[in-house]
């Protein structure tokens, strides 16, 4: 059975590879915006949206970077991986990286403000009550990149609670990109299921609630078909 099923993997024919020679740069996972030596602030990205896109780019032939917050996941295969905490860190991790790169899909839920007053040891309960967390925007990394002279297509995700549809628009435009992935932020995280609805010039396309592998896979496929006409 065994030889049986490695002849058939052998004979099967060989997967179209429409990103071959293309550089694509994904974050994927949160940040980590410390408080103090022990605590910070995050969100509950799993990292493995980000992470099964990486794999679907890898396999559509593309040479795949995945910029990562921290997550438990093992790196797909064929794709490097370059870990930062913080969004300042994933924001030069991936403007170091954006310049050379064919496309650019943002899927990390980054932090929208770091700490400014960032204690350089524990925090401590005393008698002068909860103490004040100060904090600062982070810098957009999807518009950023976005904005580069020879910017990489762009994709970018967006994880909202409601009203998806008014959103995501309006979101889109406002980062100038020409696509973006939307879901309900409560129908995502965390799960290993996802649905998207994908937004771009042409309107909105749904990718039906599947595994996240199957859903990635749907999503370059859109990328390729959009990319083919430009
Ligand atoms: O504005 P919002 O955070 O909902 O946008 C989400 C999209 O923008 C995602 O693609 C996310 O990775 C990206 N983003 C970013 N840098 C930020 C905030 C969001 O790249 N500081």
């Amino acid at each position: 059975v065994e030889i049986a099923a490695a002849a058939e993997h052998l004979l099967r024919p060989p997967r179209p590879q429409p990103l071959a020679g293309k550089r694509v740069l994904i974050t994927a996972g949160p940040t980590f915006e410390p408080i103090d030596t022990v605590r910070g602030i995050t969100n509950r990205s799993s990292g493995k949206m980000g992470y099964a896109v990486a794999a679907a780019a890898a396999d559509a032939g593309a040479s795949v970077i995945i910029v990562s917050g921290p997550t438990a996941l093992a790196t797909p295969a064929g794709c490097d991986r370059v870990d930062v905490t913080t969004a300042r860190e994933m924001y030069d991790a991936v403007m170091a990286r954006a310049p050379q790169s064919d496309i650019f899909i943002g899927v990390a839920a980054v932090a929208d403000y770091h700490v400014v007053n960032q204690a350089d040891h524990k925090l401590k309960k005393d008698d002068a009550g909860p103490p004040t967390i100060m904090l600062a925007e982070n810098p957009d990394i999807l518009a950023a990149v976005a904005k580069l002279p020879k910017p990489p297509f762009c994709v970018g995700f967006a994880a909202e609670t409601e009203n998806l549809r008014e959103y995501a628009q309006a979101k889109r435009r406002k980062k100038g990109i020409p696509l973006l992935a939307a879901n309900l932020a409560q129908h995502a995280f965390g799960r290993d299921d996802n649905a998207l609805t994908l937004f771009d010039d042409a309107g909105e396309h749904v990718v039906a609630r599947a595994s996240k592998e199957v859903v990635a896979r749907k999503l370059i496929e859109h990328v390729v078909l959009l990319m083919s006409g430009r």
